[in-house]
C-alpha cells in the first residue's frame, strides 16, 4: 500500500476538519472534491476573483448530498485579516490556495499581486498560527528557481526571481521558515510546476497554456505558441497536487515540516510536444483540429526550461505522482471536451 493509500484510510476511518483558501479556483476545487470524497468536514474561503460558483457546482454534482452537508462556505477575502481569522476556526489542516495567479498578470498589476500573494499570505499565516492549526500547507510554485539554469530544479538551488509573481511566491516561503523560526509554527510549501486538469479556466488573457489550447482548437481558433516552441515544463496533472497537498497537511513526519518540496512528475515535454499531445488527446475525444500552430515572440519573464527533482517529497513525504503527462492530458481532454463543447 503507498502512503497516499494509508493516508487516505486513515482520513476515512478519523475524518478531520480542513481550511481550503481558494477554493472556487482550479486546484481548489479539486482538493475539495478530493476530501468530501474521503467525508473529510471543509471549510471554503474564496472572492471570487478568479474562482466562479460554477466550480463549487461541479463539486456539489460529483460528491452525495451527506458529503456535500460537510462544506461551508465564507465568501471573502484573505486581504482581511478578520476573514481569515474566521475561516481558521476550528481547522485542522490548511491548504491555502488562494493567490492571484500568472506571470503576465504580475507584470500587468503588480500591486494587486503583491496585496494579495504577500499581504494577504501573511495574514493566513497569522490567523492559522493564532487558531492553532495542526498544519498549514501552501501553495508555493516552480517560479521561484527564477534564472536559476540548473535543471532538474532541486529545492535549495534558486536564482533570482523572474517576475513580480515570482517575487511574492518566494516571499511567501520566507515568511512561513520565519514563523517557523519566531513561533516555532511550521508548515510546508508546495512548489507546483505547471497543474493542470479539470476545472482549469480556459477563459481570459492570463489563462494557462493547456485549457488555452484546449479551448482554442475545440472552437477551431489559431493556437499560438510563445517562442520557437522547444520551452519546456514538468506538466502535473492536478490528482498529482492533490496527493502531495493531502501528504503534506497530515505528515507524521517531524523532518518533513517547514520544508518546501518540488510537486511535479520529473518530466520534461517541449510546448511543441504539448501541442501535438493535446490535439491527438482531443481526436480520441471526436475532435478534429487541423491548423498548424501559428509562432509569435517569446513572453517576458518565462523561464525557458523547468523540470522538477521530486525525490525530496517522495522521501520525506512518500509522494508518488500517479499521472504522467499523457495520462492526465487524456482525463482533462475528456473533461474539456465535454464541458466545452455545448458552449
Ligand atoms: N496552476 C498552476 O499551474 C500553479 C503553479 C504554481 C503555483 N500555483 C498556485 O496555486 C494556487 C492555486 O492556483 P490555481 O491554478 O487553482 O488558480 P485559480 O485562479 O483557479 O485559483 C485561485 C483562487 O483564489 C481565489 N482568490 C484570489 N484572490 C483571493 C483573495 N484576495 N481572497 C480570497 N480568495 C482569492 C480566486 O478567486 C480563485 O478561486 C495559487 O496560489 C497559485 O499561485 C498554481
Amino acid at each position: 500500500m503507498t502512503q497516499y493509500q494509508k493516508t487516505q484510510q486513515d482520513l476515512v476511518a478519523t475524518p478531520k476538519t480542513w481550511l481550503v483558501t481558494g477554493v472556487a479556483g482550479f486546484i481548489g476545487s479539486n482538493l475539495l472534491e478530493t476530501l468530501l470524497k474521503l467525508n473529510q468536514t471543509v471549510v471554503g474561503l474564496d472572492n471570487f476573483a478568479t474562482g466562479y460558483q460554477k466550480n463549487l457546482d461541479e463539486v456539489q454534482s460529483l460528491v452525495s448530498n451527506e458529503q456535500w452537508r460537510r462544506f461551508s462556505f465564507i465568501e471573502g477575502d484573505i486581504r482581511n485579516f478578520a476573514d481569515c481569522q474566521q475561516a481558521c476556526s476550528g481547522v485542522d489542516y490548511v491548504l491555502h490556495q488562494a493567490a492571484l495567479g500568472s506571470v503576465p498578470r504580475s507584470l500587468a498589476d503588480p500591486i494587486t499581486t503583491n496585496e494579495v500573494n504577500i499581504s494577504g499570505f501573511l495574514n493566513m499565516l497569522t490567523a492559522a498560527r493564532d487558531a492553532e492549526v495542526k498544519s498549514f500547507t501552501y501553495a508555493a510554485s516552480s517560479s521561484t528557481y527564477g534564472d536559476h539554469p540548473g535543471l532538474p530544479k532541486v529545492e535549495d538551488k534558486i536564482g533570482k526571481p523572474l517576475s513580480p509573481y515570482a517575487v511574492t511566491k518566494y516571499v511567501n516561503e520566507l515568511y512561513a521558515d520565519v514563523f517557523a523560526r519566531s513561533y516555532g509554527f511550521k508548515s510546508v510549501g508546495l512548489r507546483y510546476f505547471n497543474v493542470f486538469g479539470r476545472r482549469q479556466d480556459p477563459d481570459g488573457a492570463y489563462a494557462a497554456v493547456i485549457p488555452k489550447w484546449t479551448a482554442a482548437m475545440i472552437k477551431n481558433d489559431t493556437v499560438f505558441i510563445n517562442g520557437d516552441g522547444e520551452t519546456s515544463r514538468d506538466f502535473c496533472y492536478i490528482e498529482n497536487t492533490v496527493q502531495a497537498n493531502i501528504l503534506a497537511a497530515t505528515t507524521q513526519n517531524e523532518d518533513a515540516t517547514n520544508q518546501v518540496y518540488n510537486v511535479a512528475v520529473g518530466d520534461r515535454t517541449t510546448l511543441n510536444e504539448l501541442f501535438n499531445a493535446i490535439k491527438s488527446a482531443l481526436a480520441d475525444n471526436g475532435v478534429t483540429y487541423e491548423q498548424e500552430p501559428t509562432y509569435r515572440d517569446f513572453r517576458p519573464g518565462d523561464v525557458r526550461h523547468s523540470q522538477a527533482d521530486v525525490s525530496k517529497a517522495n522521501s520525506l513525504l512518500g509522494y508518488e505522482p500517479k499521472f504522467n503527462i499523457s495520462q492526465g492530458i487524456n482525463e482533462a481532454m475528456a473533461w474539456y471536451v465535454k464541458s466545452l463543447s455545448n458552449k
